[in-house]
């Protein structure tokens, strides 16, 4: 027996394969179960104890070769699928055209709420996120509304209630402006942040109207803030976002976070102020609250509001990408469907 095996040896040493194929023919000869191999295991049984100690350690060299020999022709030189008549050649085909990868778009409300933060990064801003889920104080209490005032039916409010508990401890928060209030809870001014986030509102979802939809708030802290550096501020962003000869108005308005209150209005950017179904032939389309924070909200948030002031804004960033792109009905940025995604590249 011990001749036989060093035959098998001599064979192994001497094998060569170009191929896949060939590699296969020999683990089918010799490492299989019905292969060579295996069938000098199975003799090997029958030895006498004598010879024994001495073939088993040439039978396992054997294997072990062989078993190697094979997985450095599958991994190391890579092997050909085929024959390739009368060519020595192996190696995948570098000259083959790649596949073309699948590239995907980003959702149009993404699109501007990263060109929005953009623009005010440009000024100094920076960015700051609160939770979905608020408190009552966040969202409404330090905001200058107090419990039980008409100015909370402004937002319908989706309320949380722990379980067998009528009373509700959370809700979802129905605008950025809560994140105001942590950042100045948690910061002393100067403060200049910008707070892009998803709001939650109780509403029929329509095509004016969703349950849900994105918000950019902004706030500014400081000594000395006036109303004239809000407005400079949002014709800088008008200008920046929609182009220079975009019209800007402030009509007078009502927060109970901010005092005085104004809401901003832009000059159509579909009719160019002439008048359509966007802007309700009015040829203006209201895109953002704003105002100066009213002091109690800076006090709630422990800040003299003897010594500084702000202002703040906060803007929907679907109602600007309606504007921006010209789509009607606000019910597509939530239906997922990829043929009105897909029309969105990165670049605004
Ligand atoms: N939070 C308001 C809303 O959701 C928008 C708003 C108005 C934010 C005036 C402000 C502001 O910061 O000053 O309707």
């Amino acid at each position: 027996m011990e001749e036989k095996v060093k035959k098998v040896i001599g064979d192994i040493e001497q094998h060569a394969v170009t191929t896949a194929e060939e590699a296969e023919q020999f683990r089918l000869k010799f490492l299989s179960k019905k292969g060579i191999i295996p069938a000098l295991f199975e003799e090997f049984k029958s030895v006498d104890a004598e010879q024994r100690r001495k073939l088993g350690k040439i039978l396992n060299e054997l294997k072990t070769a062989a078993e190697a020999k094979f997985t450095a022709w599958n991994t190391q030189a890579p092997l050909q699928a085929g024959k390739q008549e009368g060519k020595g050649v192996s190696g995948p085909d570098l000259t083959l055209p790649p596949y073309p990868f699948e590239l995907g778009s980003r959702h149009p409300v993404s699109i501007v709420k990263r060109r929005i933060t953009e623009i005010f990064e440009k000024i100094g801003y920076t960015v700051s996120e609160g939770p979905d889920i608020e408190d009552d104080w966040h969202n409404f209490g330090a905001l200058n509304f107090p419990a039980d005032h008409p100015a909370r039916d402004m937002q319908d409010t989706f309320f949380i209630s722990p379980p067998g508990n009528p009373h509700p401890a959370h809700l979802l928060r129905t605008h950025t402006s809560s994140v105001q209030v942590r950042v100045m809870e948690g910061q002393k001014p100067p403060i200049r942040t910008i707070s892009p986030g998803r709001v939650y509102r109780n509403e029929t979802i329509s095509a004016r109207a969703h349950c849900q939809f994105h918000q950019v708030e902004g706030l500014y802290i400081d000594k000395g803030v006036s109303f004239a550096d809000l407005k400079q501020t949002l014709y800088y962003f008008v200008h920046e976002l929609f182009g220079k000869k975009t019209g800007i108005r402030f009509r007078p308005s009502y927060f109970p976070f901010t005092e005085p209150s104004a809401e901003m209005d832009i000059s159509c950017i579909i009719c160019g102020g002439d008048g359509c179904n966007i802007c309700k032939h009015s040829g203006w389309v209201e895109i953002l609250g704003c105002g100066m924070v009213h002091p109690n909200v800076l006090d709630n948030c422990k800040i003299d509001s003897l010594l500084y002031t702000g202002f703040a804004f906060g803007t929907g960033v679907e109602r600007i990408a309606m504007m921006l792109y010209g789509i009607k009905d606000l019910r597509l940025f939530y239906e997922n469907d990829i043929r009105f995604l897909s029309q969105f590249r990165p670049a605004l």
